[in-house]
């Protein structure tokens, strides 16, 4: 038997796992890191301690496999995406990195856009805007407000190809987190020249792009030593986390959408060529499968928006819990099941943490709708969860409308294991919702690269139609297609009613 194993470099851990070659997870092991936020909207991590993390957990998969350890063909990677790791000319890291949520550079994006001659041209060589949280805007605030660091940079990672050169001692990226620089020409797969010329970056620090399925290095013998793996396995190109969690859920053919509720939520359609939203509301990104592309919807506050009601204001069902093991959310969403669709009139907009699709806006802040008298806890529950589907709709509505087909949702996280959850996304959204037998996340992709990369799979399809299956289906309600349009309806039109409203909000807070 063979075994591929997968690391995803994430924000709040790293996780690693280990599959057969028929997709069945063999171990796993995660170790959590640090965030830092050294000033309001800073978002930073200490490349060093995903790179111990990643040993850690690589160390604890060798000793699970035992004399297995020795079957490991490849290892793939993936991770969090658009972070800046900086590195020096002897491979030093120069400054803590800069995460995807850090919006400290909303300057930058400006500077950008008005240097490459409007938001229209990057789109036209990029696919996408400058959003605060992609690499570009990171290196040019580093440009602007640390000369003496910039100086010093030869080379720009991602956080899993910092991991790759601890891994290996290679220095390569590959597409799928390339894209999320708005430095990389997304359609045509190369960086673009227009754009490193017009932000005077030397292409010399950009690493060389490979595809998500090349060998990019090997591991070197130190490493192995240190863990209990074999010298010398190819590690993979791998992909950014959002393309290798949809290839781990099988969004490898036209007309699949994955929908993710994790902290952050994501509407994600697999594209056979580049497809690019003229008003750059949803991102256009290269899939972790060579020449294939997707198109994604991002919400800052899917999971997180029920978190936060469960954390404050459902502390008898955290105590139950506790007491009985059975979960809180379950409990919770008991409470709401019985309230009616639409919770009577009660919408909540889940922009807790300001929204980037399809608001891009920082400012932007939660609210509760429509309250009246005969409104419970129960419907508040509901509106919550029913306001994070009504905001991955928007995705939704803004992918149909680019002539892209939709036609199976298939649900990933928080979002998948609740039921009712599970019935408002096929609801609200009017399609099948289907379940899978992985959950895994991006490391799962990730072991199905290295799969494709050690040649025990042929392609990235056939990798994920061999290890993926449904598991269950939800199928709309179509008796409440009118009532739910009513309700996205006015759910769209209160964001609009409310943006002036949140920036005078904003002066206040602080
Ligand atoms: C995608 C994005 C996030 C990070 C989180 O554009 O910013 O999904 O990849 O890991």
């Amino acid at each position: 038997m063979s075994y591929m194993i997968g690391i995803d470099v994430g924000t709040s851990g790293v996780k690693t796992l280990v599959i057969s070659e028929t997709g069945e997870i063999v171990t796993q092991a995660t170790a959590e890191y640090p965030l830092y936020h050294p000033k309001a909207g800073w978002a930073e991590q200490n490349p060093e301690d995903w790179w111990q993390g990643t040993l850690t957990t690589l160390k604890k998969v060798a000793q699970d496999l035992g004399p297995r350890a020795a079957e490991v063909k490849a290892i793939g990677l993936s991770g969090q995406m658009h972070g800046s790791v900086f590195l020096d000319k002897s491979g030093k890291v120069l400054r803590p990195a800069i995460l995807w949520c850090d919006v400290r550079t909303a300057e930058q994006c400006r500077y950008i856009t008005d240097k490459v001659g409007g938001r229209e041209k990057l789109i036209g060589y990029t696919s996408n805007p400058a959003l605060e949280g992609f690499t570009a805007p990171k290196i040019v605030w580093l440009q602007q407000n640390e000369p003496e660091v910039y100086q010093q940079v030869d080379k720009v990672l991602l956080p899993k190809d910092y991991v790759r050169y601890r891994l290996t001692g290679e220095i390569f990226t590959e597409m799928s987190d390339a894209a999320g620089t708005v430095l990389l020409d997304v359609a045509n797969r190369r960086w673009s020249e227009e754009v490193l010329n017009a932000l005077n970056i030397s292409p010399e620090i950009m690493p060389e792009v490979k595809e998500a399925t090349d060998v990019c290095g090997t591991l070197t013998p130190a490493v192995a030593e240190a863990t209990g793996l074999p010298a010398g396995i190819p590690v993979a190109g791998g992909g950014a986390d959002n393309a290798c969690g949809a290839t781990g859920a099988g969004i490898v053919r036209a007309g699949r959408v994955l929908s993710s509720i994790g902290s952050s939520g994501v509407i994600l359609v697999h594209t056979d060529e580049p497809q690019t939203d003229p008003e750059g509301k949803v991102h256009t990104f290269n899939h972790a499968i060579p020449n294939k592309w997707y198109v994604m919807g991002v919400i800052m506050a899917a999971g997180l928006s029920l978190k936060w009601f469960r954390d404050n204001f459902a502390h008898m069902e955290k105590q139950m819990e506790s007491l009985t093991g059975t979960d809180a959310y379950d409990l919770m969403s008991k409470q709401a099941a019985p309230t009616p669709p639409g919770a009577e009139g009660l919408i909540f907009l889940p922009y807790l943490n300001g929204e980037r699709t399809p608001h891009a806006d920082a400012f932007a802040r939660g609210v509760f709708f429509g309250i009246n008298p005969r409104h419970t806890r129960g419907h508040m529950i509901r509106a919550v969860m029913e306001g994070v589907v009504y905001a991955l709709r928007d995705s939704v509505e803004i992918i149909r409308g680019m002539g892209i087909p939709v036609e199976q949702v298939r649900a990933i996280g928080g979002g998948a294991k609740s039921p009712l959850w599970r019935q408002m996304q096929a609801d609200i959204m009017q399609l099948e919702v289907a379940t899978l037998n992985v959950d895994e996340g991006p490391a799962f992709g990730a072991a199905l690269l290295a799969g494709v990369a050690a040649g025990i799979y042929d392609s990235v399809e056939e990798a994920a139609e061999n290890t993926v299956r449904i598991t269950h289906t939800t199928e709309p309600n179509r008796a409440l297609m009118g009532l739910y349009n009513d309700y996205y309806q006015l759910f769209r039109s209160l964001y609009p009613a409310l943006k002036d409203r949140f920036r005078e909000a904003a002066k206040l807070e602080r």
